[in-house]
């Protein structure tokens, strides 16, 4: 059992976000949310539909979320896109400055948002991946949005009081539809690394989403203790 009792959640309508609110939920939580779906779980305090790709109404979402807010326990940055794997080279501008608006970008909105609102929040955690930092080939706009937004809570560290803790967490694998694409249709000839995910996908290498929100709240209190503004794979905390 956790001590979260209130919490913010961005792309809450499937995979990762989505489990993270089911767990978060049924422990008892306040539990508010954005994605452009919505979210499929009853019982959320707010949910808003909104493209976190349109900044302005991505701010918009935030205040109507955060009307009557004063403090939040916990705030995870989740929603992303991944896009193609593909070379760099391959790599068209317009998905690439789609991918840096939505992972990266849009996360600047919303945590000005908070300090804008002056919302006391305890915790935030941005949800990145290996890929911040691995850059094998075909991770292309993805890798680069990721390895940003590591930098962009580095940043926001200095920004947010002492009393916030707030780090980038790579998740580890999880079985979500961000693995349909790469285990079933992306080129695992030309881009290796997808035969690692190919092969962890029905092993506990890579768990289902609401075992791995529960893995990631597990962490939470020992990422409460690491420095400030950094990035944590949560395999190297196992
Ligand atoms: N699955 C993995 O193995 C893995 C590994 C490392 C890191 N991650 C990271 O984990 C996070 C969750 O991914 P997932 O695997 O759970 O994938 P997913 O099932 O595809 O979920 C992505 C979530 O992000 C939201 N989202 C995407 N684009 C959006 C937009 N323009 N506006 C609003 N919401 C948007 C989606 O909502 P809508 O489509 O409804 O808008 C959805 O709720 C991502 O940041 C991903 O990079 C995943």
């Amino acid at each position: 059992m956790s001590d979260i009792q209130s919490a913010l959640i961005t792309g809450n309508s499937s995979g990762l976000g989505q489990g993270l609110t089911r767990v978060l939920l049924e422990q008892g939580a306040q539990v508010y949310g954005m994605s452009r779906r919505g979210c499929p779980e009853a019982g959320v305090a707010a949910d808003q539909r909104v493209d976190l790709a349109d900044f302005d109404a991505t701010a918009v979402a935030m205040d109507r979320l955060l009307e009557g807010v004063e403090s939040l326990d916990l705030v995870v940055l989740n929603a992303g896109l991944l896009g193609h794997m593909q070379r760099m080279q391959d790599a068209p501008m317009d998905e690439l400055r789609l991918l840096m608006d939505v992972n990266t970008f849009a996360n600047k909105v919303i945590l000005d948002a908070l300090l804008r609102g002056e919302v006391a929040v305890r915790q935030i955690v941005a949800i990145s991946s290996g890929a911040a930092v691995s850059g094998a080939a075909g991770w292309s706009g993805y890798s680069l949005s990721k390895a940003a937004l590591n930098m962009l809570i580095q940043l926001y560290a200095h920004e947010f009081p002492d009393t916030t803790a707030i780090n980038a967490l790579a998740p580890g694998l999880v079985d979500t539809p961000m693995q349909d694409y790469l285990c079933e249709e992306a080129d695992r000839e030309s881009f290796p690394v997808l035969q690692r995910l190919k092969a962890a996908r029905g092993t506990e290498t890579m768990p289902d989403p609401e075992t791995a929100a529960r893995a990631i709240i597990r962490v939470l209190p020992r990422l409460r203790e690491i420095q400030r503004g950094s990035f944590v794979d949560i395999r190297q905390l196992d």
